[in-house]
């Protein structure tokens, strides 16, 4: 164990992490509703800081957090942590992509499923007395292209997923090369812009990332295609993806995640955009979710614990 192993968690998790973190030898404190200006009071005692994504981790968090060897993000998301200063501190990061990537996957197939298949608007109709099968027919996956953008824990198991499909899944991931395996063939962007047919988007939010899906990107490709975007609403510029829709470009889109998830404090031009995107037939939306099943709650905590007891046994074997 480390020297002290005293944890702070300071978001909402499932109650299995207190039995895992007790397995441990781990203590901890669980303040869900604590607010950052009282996190900075009390962080300096802390060993270790289990976090969501309420509070940004910022240059000045962590300058007040003088004792503090991890911080571990129940999810995947690191977008609000500053990494170059936790290196800098060396304070070990540690996420949980590999506890929601069996939720993202099936939520991605499902997006794709409902909008080529019509499934949200026929069960509408269907509750409504209407019985209409024409305007309900349906697009076949079988036979298209689908590449993944982002051949990590999620875009691996969408792959996966999608074998049974009869999809060629082609992949792009600017950190790996070589990475062929029974689910997916490596491709580059070239490869990508000319020949897919769906999209979906599986990166983390950076400064690279931030934006990168706008009409420039969605103008290369050579064919119309569907957009999936179960990363962060960051990285799709949505006033150039709703101008895409429009031109036929882009031919659908299911998006889980939005610049502004805030929508009651929508501005009057985020409003604008975002009325136009729903009132579309081509859409999909879904609140956020696509990692968040009664299943993932629970994975991500045992996938923390075991990496914060692998970190604590390191750092005894170490002393
Ligand atoms: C993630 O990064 O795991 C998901 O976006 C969910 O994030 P949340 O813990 O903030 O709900």
């Amino acid at each position: 164990m480390l020297p002290k192993n005293n944890i702070l968690i300071v978001d909402k998790l499932h109650t299995s992490i207190f039995q895992f973190l007790e397995n441990i030898g781990f203590a901890y404190e669980y303040l869900p509703e604590i607010n950052r200006e009282q996190i900075l009071e009390i962080i300096p005692k802390y060993d270790g800081l289990i976090i969501r994504s309420k509070t940004k981790i910022d240059k000045e968090f962590l300058i007040k957090a003088i004792n503090l060897k991890f911080i571990a993000r129940a999810g995947a998301g690191l977008d609000l942590i500053d990494l170059k200063e936790a290196e800098s501190k060396n304070i070990q990061l540690f996420s949980a992509n590999e506890g929601n990537k069996d939720a993202v996957a099936e939520h991605t197939i499902g997006m794709i499923l409902m909008l080529f298949n019509k499934l949200a608007t026929a069960n509408f109709e269907v509750k409504n007395n209407i019985w209409q099968r024409e305007p309900n027919r349906g697009i076949e996956l079988m036979g298209k292209t689908w590449a993944i953008i982002g051949y990590g824990n999620n875009g691996q198991a969408t792959a996966q997923r999608l074998s049974g499909f009869g999809v060629k899944v082609i992949s792009y991931d600017k950190f790996k090369t070589n990475f062929t395996d029974q689910f997916a063939i490596p491709a580059s962007m070239k490869y990508i812009f000319e020949n897919a047919d769906i999209v979906s988007l599986h990166i983390p939010l950076t400064s690279e990332t931030n934006r990168l899906v706008d009409k420039d990107f969605l103008g290369k490709f050579k064919k119309n295609i569907f957009l999936l975007n179960i990363a962060r609403g960051e990285i799709v510029v949505l006033k150039d993806l709703l101008a895409e829709l429009k031109s036929g470009k882009v031919a659908g889109a299911c998006l889980d995640v939005l610049e502004n998830e805030k929508l009651a404090n929508l501005s009057a031009d985020e409003k604008l955009i975002f009325n136009q995107l729903i009132a579309l037939p081509n859409t999909i939306f879904t609140p956020h979710i696509a990692g968040w099943t009664h299943e993932s709650y629970i994975k991500i905590n045992e996938v923390l614990v075991s990496k914060i007891k692998q970190f604590a046994d390191s750092e005894l074997n170490s002393l």
